[in-house]
């Protein structure tokens, strides 16, 4: 089983703490390799807002070869991702961010089912509950199953490395459980929607240029008969309201994508999706 912590902090400090924590844990449970990533000792460009990876794939990046692929090969190669990073000015650090906008391609173009997620925060006092919910919306959407949050304060309070070691245990416990089941997530509402507004658009547009449209009708998800990204039971009430949403969208892709669709999403890279010149 291997196990990969992408830490997305600037300093090796109490963040490393609670991962190399929650390393023992895991290895007193079940044999695991368990691999750090710490993404300051990579080097990773910062995203320049181009679109290429989105509408001509991810090897269209204007950045040239950085330790991107590096680190998307690790997280391919691992079954369990754990997404660590303290909490900054609100929210995760840079670096981390940074790490996320450059991988944006996998909203698009989800590849990680069948893989499982957590996502741990450190943080002075509050502020860890929003980092973890966003680890959960990023690993969601990239086709993890996120089974877990674990948020910790870093406050000298006394005793509190006990109530840590505990919550640890629960994460690990956790993590490992689902490492050893079923693999696969039940698809939310959200995530069920998603599928179908994307589903719709390809294949209203059918741009055969287009890396996510090429990447959607590769893994078949173009196919009639497609609800979602792999083969599970979708509930009937999700299944209604997604035909729904269908029947409000189709027209509007329909619109948006008269004539030529290539024409459509090249406007849209040269920025002349919109003109206010019209408006005066
Ligand atoms: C620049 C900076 C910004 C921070 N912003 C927050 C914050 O918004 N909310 C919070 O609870 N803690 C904040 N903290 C505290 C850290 O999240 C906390 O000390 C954390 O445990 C540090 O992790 P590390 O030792 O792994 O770097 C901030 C710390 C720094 C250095």
């Amino acid at each position: 089983m291997r196990i990969l912590a992408i830490m997305g902090g600037p300093r090796k400090g109490y963040g490393t703490m609670i991962m190399q924590q929650l390393e023992y844990q895991l290895k007193l449970l079940q044999e695991v390799e368990f691999e750090y990533l710490y993404l300051k000792d990579l080097h990773l460009e910062q995203c320049r807002g181009c679109h290429n990876c989105f509408f001509k794939g991810e090897d269209k990046c204007p950045v040239g070869k950085d330790d991107r692929d590096i680190i998307f090969n690790k997280i391919d190669q691992a079954d369990g991702v754990i997404f660590m990073a303290p909490a900054y000015a609100l929210h995760i650090p840079a670096l981390m961010k940074n790490f996320f906008d450059r991988l944006s391609y996998i909203f698009h173009r989800p590849c990680f089912f069948g893989k499982i997620a957590i996502g741990v925060c450190n943080c002075g006092i509050a502020d860890a509950k929003k980092v973890t919910n966003y680890f959960n919306q990023v690993a969601s959407s990239w086709g993890f199953n996120f089974v877990h949050r674990l948020e910790i304060r870093t406050m000298p309070i006394e005793g509190a490395e006990t109530k840590i070691v505990k919550k640890i245990k629960t994460t690990c416990k956790v993590f490992l459980e689902a490492l050893n089941g079923k693999r696969y997530q039940k698809p939310s509402l959200g995530s069920v929607l998603g599928f179908k507004v994307r589903k719709t658009q390809h294949k209203i547009a059918r741009d055969e240029t287009n890396a996510d449209y090429k990447y959607w009708f590769e893994q078949g998800w173009l196919e009639d008969d497609k609800q979602y990204y792999f083969d599970t039971r979708i509930g009937i009430s999700k299944r209604i309201i997604a035909g729904l949403l269908n029947l409000f969208l189709k027209p509007q892709f329909k619109k948006m994508f008269a004539g030529d669709p290539q024409h459509v999403y090249n406007q849209y890279l040269k920025l002349e999706s919109l003109n206010f010149e019209i408006i005066g």
